[in-house]
């Protein structure tokens, strides 16, 4: 890859996903903003741009260090919709946990799938992962059943794994293999990648398989 900024933009018919940058921080705070977007997160909703300014900020480092690769969600003509990230990497293992939001507008509209045929086409073909997982709360009724739509399969909860406020909150854990990439709906969607996966991922991937 060559030296620079990082640019990954991977093209599904009816959504992009890209590496985020500071000029998205308004579109962020829009979207975030809405208590109904952030319910079952540990964070927000965003009072102010600082707030999404702050997390951008922090994604260049994640993206070094191969912890967290996020990528902001931008419909052709809505503009940008949401975040979707892979994130817990067990390089050893080769396997990575996807999270998915999108402003309140996006819900329901197929753009979650394309979202996740997206990621799944990264986190698989682009990075050679075996193990796609996500999380969901047990309430979180609509992420599960969007989960299950995609092809996800439920594996079980996991007791007190998430903290949210001062509660500690049960979690179902949900996974993909390849072979269930491969057989289910998300295969199925046209990708176009522009750019390189950011190198630390595959200098570490290389690394954990000598
Ligand atoms: C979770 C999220 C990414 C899913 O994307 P989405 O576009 O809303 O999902 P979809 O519309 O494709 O699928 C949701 C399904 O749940 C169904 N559903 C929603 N609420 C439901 C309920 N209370 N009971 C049963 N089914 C429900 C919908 O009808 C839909 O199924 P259908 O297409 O067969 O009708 C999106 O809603 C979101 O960003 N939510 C806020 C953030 C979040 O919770 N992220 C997940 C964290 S784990």
């Amino acid at each position: 890859m060559a030296d620079g900024p990082d640019h990954l933009a991977l093209h599904a018919p009816g959504l992009t996903l890209r590496i985020p940058e500071p000029g998205d921080a308004t579109a962020l705070y829009r979207l975030a903003s809405d208590p109904e977007v952030t319910e079952w997160f540990s964070w927000g909703p965003y009072q102010e741009t600082a707030e999404a300014r702050a997390y951008l900020d922090r994604l260049p480092d994640q993206r070094e260090r191969g912890t967290q690769l996020d990528l902001l969600q931008v419909h052709p003509t809505m503009g940008p919709v949401g975040i979707t990230g892979l994130s817990e990497f067990s390089y050893r293992d080769r396997r990575a946990m996807v999270g998915t939001w999108f402003g309140r507008n996006a819900w329901g509209i197929g753009a979650n799938q394309e979202g996740k045929a997206l990621m799944a086409y990264l986190a698989f073909e682009l990075l050679g992962l075996v193990r796609l997982g996500a999380y969901a709360n047990t309430e979180n009724v609509r992420s599960q059943k969007a989960l299950e739509k995609v092809g996800f399969q439920r594996e079980g909860i996991l007791r007190g794994w998430h903290r949210h406020g001062d509660r500690q909150l049960d979690v179902a854990v949900y996974g993909m293999l390849r072979p269930d990439w491969q057989r289910g709906p998300l295969a199925d969607i046209p990708v176009r990648v522009e750019g390189d996966v950011p190198q630390s991922f595959t200098t570490l991937l290389a690394a954990a398989s000598r």
